[in-house]
């Protein structure tokens, strides 16, 4: 997979693609991250990106043509564009996975005051992290790709995936380390017991008890 970032700020990738998971996700050819400085698709002589709003109103607006530049010299035939905005869908697991599917994604992050709306004609997703504002779509689409990036093949062992949070509408069960006692809190006894049918059983009880208590809307 290939994921291609529209951005004015790269810097603020430089840890994100240089740490942990994504890193080595990246040095294994599981996935190209290509972060891109839209400013150089700008045909103003200055290389301007912004300008004031029509109608009048504070701040300035993303302009629509270095954008469009930029879709139309990285686009491929299968290639999906994923705006990041705070009106978008809101993001969740099942549209992580449903992203995977894609062999090209070009995420487009939103800066400043806004956006010209007719940006959101070249786009197949607009996609929101939650019901916040936040200074940019930089931190949107470290949040999106990573959560992608991570469900690719051969990124982390499947087990692992299995049973963590949101698989199957669940919450993940609570699981523990040494020591088997911290200071009066005690380890259940049943993942002790070595009876992995149990510990099964028990984990089961304990993502639907975890889950109608703190997310109810997940199992409806
Ligand atoms: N840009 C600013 N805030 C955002 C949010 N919550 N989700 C996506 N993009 C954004």
């Amino acid at each position: 997979m290939r994921i291609d970032i529209l951005t004015l700020f790269e810097d603020m990738f430089t840890g994100f693609l240089n740490e942990s998971i994504i890193k080595r996700a990246i040095d294994k050819k599981l996935v190209e991250v290509n972060i891109i400085n839209f400013r150089k698709y700008s045909s103003d002589p200055h290389q301007k990106v912004d300008d004031t709003p029509y109608g009048g109103g504070a701040g300035m607006v993303l302009m629509i043509e270095p954008i469009y530049n930029a879709i139309m010299d990285l686009k491929k035939e299968d290639t999906k564009i994923i705006l990041l905005t705070p009106d978008g869908k809101t993001y969740n697991q099942n549209m992580a996975k449903d992203f995977t599917k894609y062999k090209h994604l070009i995420i487009i992050c939103g800066h400043y005051e806004g956006f010209d709306d007719r940006i959101r004609s070249l786009v197949d997703f607009e996609v929101s992290i939650g019901d916040y504002i936040l200074t940019g779509g930089e931190i949107p689409a470290m949040a999106v790709s990573d959560s992608i990036i991570r469900l690719i093949d051969g990124v982390i062992n499947k087990e692992s995936l299995k049973d963590e949070s949101f698989n199957n509408n669940l919450l993940d069960y609570p699981t523990y380390t040494k020591p088997r006692q911290f200071k009066g809190m005690e380890v259940p006894e049943v993942l002790l017991s070595g009876n992995h049918q149990q510990i099964e059983e028990y984990r089961r009880q304990e993502q639907l008890k975890k889950t109608s208590q703190k997310r109810k809307d997940l199992l409806n």
